[in-house]
C-alpha cells in the first residue's frame, strides 16, 4: 500500500485529534531523522502508522488478537493504552503491508520502550511525546536535548519520568519499560567513562 492509501486508511481509523497527533509525531520523526542520520521516509511512515490500534473497540481487538494470535501480557490485556502498540504492528504489517522490520517495531515499542531500541524505535518514542501538540512540564528541556543529538539522555529522562508518574498515579509498571531504563542508563554511564 503506497503512503497515500495508508493516510486515508489511518485516517478513516483515528478520530481528528489523533490523526493530527499522529501527522506531527511523523513531521518531528522526519526532522529528527534529519539530525540523526536516518531514512526520513520511514521514519515518516512510522510516525504516520505507531497509533492505528489506538482506538479499536473491544470487538475489533478480539478479532485482531485472535486472527493474528497477538500475544498480549497481563498488562496489555484489556488495556488498549498499553496493547495498541502490539497490535498496531501487527496491523502494519498484515493490513497496511509495511514491511519493514525496523518500522513495525518502532511501532510495538513506542508505549513501553525496551532494552537496546535502535535508533528509529528510538526516534518514534520520542517524537510521540515531543511533537508539537504535546505539552507537559518539563518538555522544553527534552526537546533540546531530542535536537541537540542528546537523544539517549532524552530517553532516560522520558522513562524515569513515566515510572515516576506510574509510581504516583499507583499504577502497575510495564516490566519493559524498567528494562529500558536501567539499559539506556548503564549505555550512558558507560560511554562517559
Ligand atoms: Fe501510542
Ligand atoms: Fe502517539
Amino acid at each position: 500500500m503506497d503512503l497515500e492509501n495508508i493516510n486515508k486508511k489511518i485516517m478513516d481509523m483515528l478520530p481528528k485529534r489523533r490523526f493530527n497527533h499522529s501527522l506531527n509525531v511523523a513531521n518531528c520523526a522526519a526532522k529528527l531523522s534529519e539530525i540523526y542520520n536516518y531514512d526520513k521516509e520511514k521514519a515518516y511512515l512510522a510516525g504516520i502508522v505507531h497509533d492505528c490500534a489506538k482506538y479499536l473497540n473491544y470487538d475489533e481487538v478480539n478479532y485482531y488478537v485472535n486472527k493474528y494470535e497477538i500475544y498480549l501480557d497481563e498488562l496489555e490485556t484489556n488495556n488498549i493504552a498499553l496493547s495498541h502498540s502490539a497490535i498496531g504492528s501487527y496491523i502494519a504489517q498484515y493490513e497496511l503491508g509495511i514491511e519493514d522490520e525496523d518500522i513495525i517495531n518502532s511501532i510495538k515499542y513506542h508505549t513501553t520502550g525496551k532494552e537496546d531500541m535502535n535508533l528509529l524505535e528510538k526516534i518514534i518514542y520520542l517524537a510521540d511525546l515531543i511533537e508539537e501538540g504535546r505539552n507537559f512540564s518539563g518538555i522544553d528541556s527534552l526537546r533540546e536535548l531530542v535536537y541537540n543529538g542528546e537523544i539517549d539522555q532524552a530517553l532516560l529522562i522520558s522513562f524515569n519520568n513515566t515510572i515516576k508518574f506510574v509510581i504516583e498515579n499507583n499504577q502497575l509498571i510495564h516490566s519493559r519499560t524498567i528494562k529500558a531504563r536501567n539499559y539506556i542508563l548503564k549505555e550512558i554511564t558507560s560511554n562517559n567513562k
